[in-house]
């Protein structure tokens, strides 16, 4: 039995003997069309799991061609073939709904590679459906988009996860959508009524960010004039989510891993153990096998907490979503700015593909609301999307990255002024001695390097 059906479209009838022959070797079930009416009717009388088609035929586009062909059958996932040097339109191709697109000429290995990922994405479409239906439902974490194939497996172990209850660890660069994923988990699972309770960790100062998890007993400590349920108390059957654990202090990482192990804790001054039934979800951007090397996190609590790896692949890494993006930010942007803007022009839209996405989806996403904002015309022209992507400082930063940076800088001052006193910037800064300690260890600060 063959392994799939193909459609193959081009007006170059040695070429389309090629790519069939490839293709059935490789075990397909190939029907080629020379010309844009025999395509269609093979589209009418039978399904395809793929259609290659060439982009620039004689008699007509290929574009045109791929739209008549999704106005017959939405689910067919099309990959383009294009001159080299015409990339151009090959983005336009992806714009309008191509899969993805290969530049001729090519090598037959990479069309193989590219029509079984297009295979597997668009079974896994339709799990994801599925998944999004579920989320929907709930709220509008639905909306996540995921149109490479590398984020489809993300929401395809989403789905698949979700319902149990272990411990998951989502890993992924500043902005690739770890909370998404994070909410995704909790709203795919049976705890979906229950809490979510999120908790940044690098938030928070060590001290409290102890009485904040586990909460305290009144008279714990001078202030606490009555006693508060913590963050686990809180989530009650639900979920908790430690962002950005890697950030955590030992001491801290011990007080987490203890309540893994034993799934009670006792609150700031509580004699009375409390029981919990969560689940947790952690995050980091940090690549904490490394942390666990270099002696800042525990390896316990590392295999404690790295049951069900999620890994988030950076943006550079799946342009294909570029376009899926774009026009979930224009419809969301248009909706809360009240505007309507139709799109970007292909060269914008070619911008964006090139651009490396240091800061990924965020980074994305502030571009087009930057862009937005400040266009006067319905479509976005390159240079407007350029100025977004290219700002160098500031806006398009996240606040804990621009936060760091503040931080960093303001203590390269105080030693500067103080030629490395530590008590004297301590005193300025209105800081403790040990707490500015602290800060400047995060940022690698030697205060010995300023003495005079
Ligand atoms: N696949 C996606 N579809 C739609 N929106 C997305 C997607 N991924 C991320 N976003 C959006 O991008 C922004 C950043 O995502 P999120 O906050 O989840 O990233 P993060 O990995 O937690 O970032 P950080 O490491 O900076 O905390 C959010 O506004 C989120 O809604
Ligand atoms: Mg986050």
């Amino acid at each position: 039995m063959a392994i799939g059906k193909i459609l193959v479209v081009d007006d170059d009838s040695n070429l389309l003997e090629v790519i069939s022959m490839r293709l059935e070797s490789a075990g397909y079930d190939v029907i080629t069309a020379l010309q844009e009416e025999d395509a269609l009717d093979a589209v009418r009388t039978e399904l395809f799991d793929v259609s290659v088609l060439d982009l620039q035929l004689s008699d007509m586009d290929g574009i045109t061609l791929m739209e008549r062909i999704h106005n017959i059958n939405p689910h067919i996932p099309v990959i383009i073939l294009t001159a080299f040097g015409s990339i151009e339109s090959a983005v336009e191709a992806m714009q309008r709904g191509a899969y993805s697109y290969l530049t001729k000429p090519f090598d037959h290995r990479e069309l193989l590679l590219q029509i079984r990922n297009a295979m597997e994405s668009s079974r896994l479409a339709l799990e994801i459906k599925r998944l999004q239906r579920l989320l929907e439902e709930k709220y509008d974490a639905g909306n996540i988009v995921a149109k490479s194939r590398e984020m489809q497996l993300v929401l395809d172990l989403v789905t698949r996860i979700a319902g149990t209850d272990s411990t998951v660890f989502i890993n992924g660069e500043s902005g690739t959508g770890k909370e998404l994923i994070a909410k995704a988990v909790h709203v795919g699972s049976g705890r979906k009524d229950k809490p979510f309770v999120a908790i940044n960790c690098a938030a928070i100062p060590d001290a409290l960010l102890e009485s904040e998890l586990f909460g305290y007993e009144k008279g714990a400590f001078t202030g606490a004039v009555q006693s508060s349920k913590g963050l686990f108390a809180q989530a009650g059957n639900g979920t908790i989510f430690l962002d950005e654990i890697g950030d955590m202090s030992l001491a801290l990482q011990s007080k987490i891993l203890r309540i893994l192990q034993e799934r009670q804790f006792y609150p700031l001054g509580g004699k009375q153990a409390v029981e919990v039934d969560v689940r947790v979800i952690v995050a980091t951007n940090k690549d904490l096998q490394n942390e666990v090397k270099e002696g800042n996190f525990r390896e316990d609590l590392y295999y404690r907490i790295h049951v069900i790896p999620v890994k988030l692949p950076p943006l550079r890494n799946r342009k294909e979503d570029i376009p899926a993006l774009v026009d979930h930010f224009l419809e969301e942007f248009n909706q809360k700015m009240k505007i309507r803007v139709k799109g970007l022009t292909s060269q914008a839209m070619q911008k964006l593909m090139m651009h490396e996405w240091p800061g990924n989806v965020r980074e994305l996403k502030n571009s087009i609301e930057y862009a937005m904002a400040l266009t006067r015309k319905d479509v976005i022209s390159e240079d407007l999307i350029l100025q977004a992507a290219m700002q160098p400082s500031g806006i398009l930063k996240s606040f804990k990255e621009a936060k760091s940076e503040f931080e960093k800088e303001y203590l390269l001052n105080l030693l500067k002024i103080t030629h490395g006193n530590v008590s004297r910037a301590s005193e300025l800064a209105g800081k403790y001695r040990a707490d500015f300690y602290q800060l400047l260890k995060k940022h690698n600060l030697k205060p010995d390097e300023y003495k005079k």
